[in-house]
């Protein structure tokens, strides 16, 4: 019996020696110290030792247990111990690691323009009006002096969702609904997208961006336009620029007039972004249509106002000189990283 349990000493010493996990060392222990374990075993066996032989053996036998016991809390801990380094090692982190660079977005070049735009408006007063996209065609037309069959509707065919709603080929109708929901004095600008049927080149998107302007007022005039577009036109191209009006013609406006700014490239000798001529066209106008007053319940005996529209596309190819406006939609970030 005492080579029995010496054997067992050795055993389980080796055994231990090997054990790399918490699993194999609770193993090891059930197959020694457990109810069926070897040295339990041994121990129960005792009953048949004589009575010289017990105590010496028993005696042997508990030491052994000890010895057994000992050494595996010692491995125990030292299998934790280890877990943790390995732990501490796998998680390191190297502060001084060059990180991955996070790419910023940042808004297109016509949102840029957009908000520039309506920042100098609403420095001069104006407030903000917002349209839907999706309109009635009294709105878009009618109510705006563009009678069924008027002319002007070829210019600005656009796509319908019925007979009397389409998507609005100007932000024009905003005027409408702001002067028959509010009384002068009226001072807004509404920007957003408008959509027409036409194929796509160089300067056509059959969707694009206007901001429209309206001020109706008692004795609003003409150079009350030609001021306050003059403001505008030197905050937005530059100090030096100059606005001229040239007559045209507009159902909801009379009179109107195209408006061009000198050029604020080559200042207006001419050049490529003028096309050689020095000034560029950026906008329509007029003084509203007593037409449209009427139509909106507001007196043209006692109220004027001017009207302006501008193409947003039109002002960011002009301001970057870009040639192709299908530059502006096609989201190459080569292209768009540049502004
Ligand atoms: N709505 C016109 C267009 O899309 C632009 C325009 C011209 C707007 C004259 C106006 C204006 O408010 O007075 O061609």
């Amino acid at each position: 019996m005492r080579d029995l349990l010496n054997k067992i000493k050795t055993d389980v010493t080796e055994r231990l020696a090997a054990v790399s996990s918490e699993d194999e060392l609770e193993k090891l222990r059930v197959e020694t110290l457990g109810k069926k374990g070897t040295l339990t075993q041994v121990l129960r066996g005792m009953g048949a030792l004589s009575s010289e032989e017990r105590p010496v053996i028993g005696q042997l036998a508990n030491d052994i247990r000890s010895y057994i016991e000992k050494e595996m809390a010692n491995k125990k801990e030292a299998l934790a111990k280890s877990a943790l380094e390995n732990k501490l090692r796998a998680e390191k982190i190297d502060v001084t690691a060059p990180g991955t660079t996070v790419r910023v977005g940042k808004r297109h070049p016509i949102d840029q323009v957009e908000q520039t735009l309506c920042d100098i408006f609403t420095s001069m007063g104006f407030e903000i009006a917002e349209g839907p996209e999706v309109e009635y065609d009294t709105y878009n037309f009618q109510k705006l002096n563009i009678p069924e069959n008027h002319p002007a509707r070829d210019t600005q065919d656009t796509f319908y969702i019925n007979e009397r709603i389409l998507l609005r080929s100007q932000t024009s109708p905003v005027q409408v609904r702001v002067m028959e929901k509010q009384r002068p004095p009226i001072r807004i600008i509404s920007p957003g997208r408008v959509y027409r049927s036409d194929a796509v080149d160089a300067t056509h998107s059959p969707v694009f961006h206007q901001l429209e302007g309206l001020v109706v007022d008692k004795g609003i005039t003409m150079s009350d336009l030609k001021g306050m577009l003059t403001a505008f036109a030197k905050q937005m191209f530059g100090e030096n620029t100059k606005i001229r009006f040239r007559p045209h013609h507009f159902p909801f406006t009379e009179p109107s007039a195209e408006v061009d700014v000198s050029c604020f490239v080559c200042g207006g000798k001419g050049c490529r972004v003028c096309k050689n001529e020095g000034w560029i066209e950026i906008l329509g106008s007029g003084m509203v249509h007593p037409n449209v007053l009427r139509g909106c319940d507001i007196d043209p005996k006692i109220y004027s106002g001017f009207a302006f529209g501008m193409g947003i596309e039109r002002i960011v190819m002009i301001k970057y000189a870009i040639d192709d406006m299908r530059l502006l939609y096609e989201n190459d970030l080569r292209f768009l990283e540049q502004f």
